[in-house]
């Protein structure tokens, strides 16, 4: 069925209901097996052979439950996530808007997730071994209490410890409007103290660790982010999280709080 059938009955719904409901069509699905890559396409990074440079982005497939199916659509990769080291529910609902006129979409959920533990019991189930089968990313994030608590990076750390051995490539992700002080992170000093205790966590041989940022940064910010990646060798960049900037936007839902995307 092609998506301009499927849209109205989607657009009908409440949006996560959407975004629940597909996630469910997909996991009833079988897992179809890759199509066969172009060699125009393949583009190395970090080592990583991918197949073709469009992947799904983390947020779509949190908890890891179909990564592994997204490559029998033609993702060269899927990246899951962001999970953090406890389950936690998120931000009260309604946390996701659509804003039709614009052809954008506000979230604002909070990373709820079912946990790193749960999560990496399901995973390890279809996993094939690291460079075999399709390229999954794992995303993860701190708690949304953890830099309260003055556990911000000990979060990473962990995410290092218990999501490595199941990634091509771990995500570290400090970009998400939604976690109180999370983007403080990308300040010079914590980002390089961040970064230092998790290339510290990679066991050698682990997997490569990219970094993703938020687009809302000054010039100065970019050059700090872009030396503290340089002296730590991260081994990439995931440019960018969703903003929190609202350039011209008409919808209703224009002045929820939360990360826009909008249709370039
Ligand atoms: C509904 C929604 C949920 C998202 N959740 C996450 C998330 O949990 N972690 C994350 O790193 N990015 C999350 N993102 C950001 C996307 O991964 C991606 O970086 C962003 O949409 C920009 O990429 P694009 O230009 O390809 O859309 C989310 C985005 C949307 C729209």
């Amino acid at each position: 069925m092609s998506y301009r059938l499927i849209r109205p009955l989607l657009f009908a719904l409440d949006a996560e209901r959407a975004h629940h409901l597909s996630l469910a069509a997909l996991r009833m699905m079988p897992t179809a097996a890759a199509l066969a890559p172009d060699p125009m396409l393949t583009t190395m990074v970090a080592g990583i052979r991918f197949p073709n440079p469009v992947g799904l982005a983390a947020g779509y497939d949190k908890d890891g439950r179909i990564a592994h199916k997204m490559h029998g659509f033609g993702f060269g990769f899927a990246e899951l996530g962001t999970l953090t080291p406890l389950a936690q529910p998120g931000n009260p609902q309604p946390r996701l808007f659509r804003l039709v006129e614009d052809k954008a979409v506000i979230n604002r959920f909070g990373f709820n997730n079912g946990g790193q533990g749960a999560a990496a019991d399901r995973i390890a189930r279809y996993r094939r071994p690291v460079g075999e089968g399709p390229v999954i990313g794992i995303n993860i994030g701190a708690n949304k209490d953890a830099a309260a608590a003055g556990r911000g990076i000990a979060d990473y750390v962990m995410g290092v410890t218990c999501m490595a051995p199941l990634a091509d490539y771990l995500t570290v992700n400090i970009s998400s409007p939604n976690t109180p002080g999370l983007r403080a992170l990308q300040d010079r000093s914590a980002l390089d103290a961040l970064l230092g205790a998790v290339m510290a966590a990679r066991a050698p041989g682990g997997p490569p660790i990219f970094l993703k940022v938020a687009p809302d940064l000054e010039p100065a910010d970019v050059e700090d982010i872009a030396a503290a990646c340089i002296d730590h060798r991260v081994d990439a960049l995931i440019v960018s999280n969703t903003t929190i900037s609202r350039p011209a936007l008409r919808s209703v839902h224009a002045g929820e709080a939360g990360g826009c995307r909008a249709r370039r």
